[in-house]
């Protein structure tokens, strides 16, 4: 899953996993993070996710980041918002008042961009990333995020040996094993999942979980 592949992805508009509507899940969820509504919120692998509407109306200084340009013009283009944009470092930066979004490879973001985050919503962000990148992702989120920072993360649940990723099923397992070492990590839902990739169906997945966690970074 190199950067190439996204940004295929992004050009060619293929965008299954972009939500018209607001995640229910976020909605549902956020409140048990008990964040004050001024928090400071970061949105990792944004794409041009809705629910950054959603965050910075429910009071959040948002901030993203997105590889694909084409996905931060369209997401401020669709939301009739408006940005400036500036280089900072190795990111364009688009810079909408509320909501930020730095445009390159989060891996190159530092505690810097990341200052001040209270809270973190990761949805299609480490599913969206083969075993070894979900790795590398979990220490560099964790290495750049303030202690204290809680995240509410979105996973999915199925059988990998039928289909391929992304999404990739991540299991509760792994979970644990990827933020439980310096972090509380929390189920708050398991259930049946609404969000089925239509592809599923025909590689034989009839039923796919999705799970919601609350993950603090205590260390
Ligand atoms: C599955 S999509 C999810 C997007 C968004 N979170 C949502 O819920 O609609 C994953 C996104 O991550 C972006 N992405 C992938 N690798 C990235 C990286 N290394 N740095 C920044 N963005 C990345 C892709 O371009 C894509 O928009």
């Amino acid at each position: 899953m190199d950067h190439e592949f996204w940004l295929e992805r992004w050009r060619t508009n293929q965008i299954g996993f972009h939500q018209a509507d607001f995640n229910a899940r976020l909605t549902q969820h956020w409140p048990t993070l008990g964040l004050a509504t001024d928090a400071r919120v970061f949105v990792p692998l944004c794409g041009k996710s809705r629910d950054m509407l959603w965050l910075a109306g429910a009071g959040h200084a948002v901030t993203g980041v997105e590889l694909s340009s084409t996905a931060v013009e369209a997401f401020f283009a669709e939301a009739g918002a408006p940005h400036s944009r500036r280089q900072a470092g190795p990111f364009a930066f688009y810079d909408g008042g509320r909501i930020g979004i730095y445009c390159g490879d989060f891996f190159a973001l530092t505690e810097r961009e990341v200052a001040g985050t209270a809270g973190v919503f990761d949805r299609g962000a480490l599913i969206a990333l083969p075993p070894a990148m979900r790795r590398r992702y979990a220490e560099h989120l964790l290495n750049i995020l303030p202690v204290g920072a809680q995240s509410l993360l979105l996973t999915i649940e199925y059988d990998q040996a039928r289909a391929s990723g992304p999404p990739f099923s991540v299991q509760p397992e792994e979970v644990a094993d990827l933020f439980g070492a310096r972090c509380s990590v929390e189920l708050l839902e398991r259930s049946p999942t609404q969000e089925m990739p239509p592809r599923f169906y025909v590689q034989g997945i009839h039923e796919a979980g999705e799970s919601t966690y609350r993950i603090i970074k205590e260390r």
